[in-house]
């Protein structure tokens, strides 16, 4: 039977790098995007390319999770055999401007469309949500598994939540092969430019090339467990692939902090830095010129993490047979020198 796969948020990070990897695999692609006043498509313009060059079906649609219709169309038309759901309102700092947008998108929007496809999809039709380390948020241990209590701490978080137990419900409930991929972050040179990593390195190639003074960053203690992107999709499509649907954490089980992650950006830039200060007063000296290129503003901290957020792995590892191939050095480097290059 061929496969058709329909991917929600297929503009962002993580649809573009599925759709690459499904379209190789001889998949059918549709996908979902939201109108904005800037075209922001770039990141699928080479896959759809290839697809046309190839002779491959790859459709786009406008659409939103707030709008139901919409999404019933989709699936009546396309009948998928999987849907990946990446479409999300994903800053967290951002969640506490709106928090109603973040839950009529993140929680609500989920529903929708798992009614969508619980109506309308080809039978046996499986279901990815992309789920979220911030889940976790206040976890009571460190690193978190399947099985770690949940304790969100912003409106995304909580948002993210009622979507994971609503798709675990739809499996429990109506048998829906629907799967949670708690993912922890996940980064690329694909990433949003208000996401730290990629506010760092794009940042840097500015400054480098002399376009812009200084980087401004909140909390340069807080450390993530990030991971390419690239490999975390591919944990997503082997979700699918299991006889039996089942949620699984993906992640690198390695922390590293914001500090860390400016000081091996500057490395691979040829950019030297020393530290001054402290909290609020930190600043980061470029060694050749004196210049202040990094500075903490109280604007982008958040409160502090009392639960270093670190996934342990070793189901997806044990049943999906599923590894990280980019470590945090080689995630670092590619951005940068993506970014060094584009700038
Ligand atoms: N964005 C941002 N900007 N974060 C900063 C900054 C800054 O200037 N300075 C320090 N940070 C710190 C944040 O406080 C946080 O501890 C860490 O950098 C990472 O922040 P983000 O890159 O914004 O990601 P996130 O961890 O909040 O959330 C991302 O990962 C989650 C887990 O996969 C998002 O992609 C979420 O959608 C996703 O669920």
């Amino acid at each position: 039977m061929s496969k058709t796969a329909l991917i929600t948020g297929i503009a962002g990070q993580d649809g573009s790098y599925l759709t690459e990897l499904l379209l190789e695999n001889g998949y059918d692609v549709h996908g979902i995007d939201r109108r904005s006043s800037l075209f922001n498509r770039r990141r699928i313009e080479e896959a759809r390319e290839n697809a046309r060059r190839r002779g491959q079906v790859f459709e786009l649609y406008y659409g939103d999770m707030s709008d139901s219709s919409n999404l019933y169309r989709r699936i009546i038309s396309c009948k998928p055999t999987e849907i990946y759901n990446f479409a999300s309102q994903s800053h967290v700092a951002i969640s506490f401007e709106e928090p109603e947008h973040t839950t009529d998108v993140n929680a609500n929007g989920t529903l929708r469309l798992l009614e969508a496809a619980r109506h309308f999809a080809a039978d046996g039709c499986r279901f990815y949500q992309a789920s979220t380390s911030e889940m976790f948020g206040d976890a009571p241990h460190s690193p978190q598994t399947e099985n770690t209590p949940f304790h969100p701490r912003s409106p995304y978080g909580v948002a993210k939540l009622y979507a994971y137990w609503i798709v675990r419900n739809y499996r429990e409930h109506y048998g829906l092969h629907a799967c949670n991929g708690i993912l922890y972050n996940h980064e690329s040179p694909r990433r949003g430019e208000n996401f730290v990593t990629r506010k760092i390195t794009y940042s840097l190639a500015r400054i480098k090339k002399g376009l812009q003074d200084t980087l401004m960053l909140g909390n340069l203690d807080n450390r993530r467990d990030w991971g390419f992107a690239g490999d975390y999709v591919r944990a997503m499509w082997l979700m699918l692939n299991q006889d039996a649907a089942d949620d699984y954490v993906i992640a690198t089980g390695q922390t590293h902090t914001v500090r860390e992650f400016v000081e091996k950006a500057c490395e691979t830039a040829g950019i030297g830095i020393a530290w001054e200060g402290e909290g609020a007063g930190e600043k980061g000296r470029d060694t050749r010129t004196g210049k202040t290129i990094v500075e903490v503003s109280k604007k982008f901290f958040r409160p502090a993490e009392k639960t270093v957020l670190c996934g342990d792995a070793k189901k997806a590892r044990e049943k999906l047979g599923w590894k990280p191939e980019i470590d945090f050095d080689g995630l670092v480097e590619l951005m940068m020198k993506c970014d060094l290059d584009s700038v």
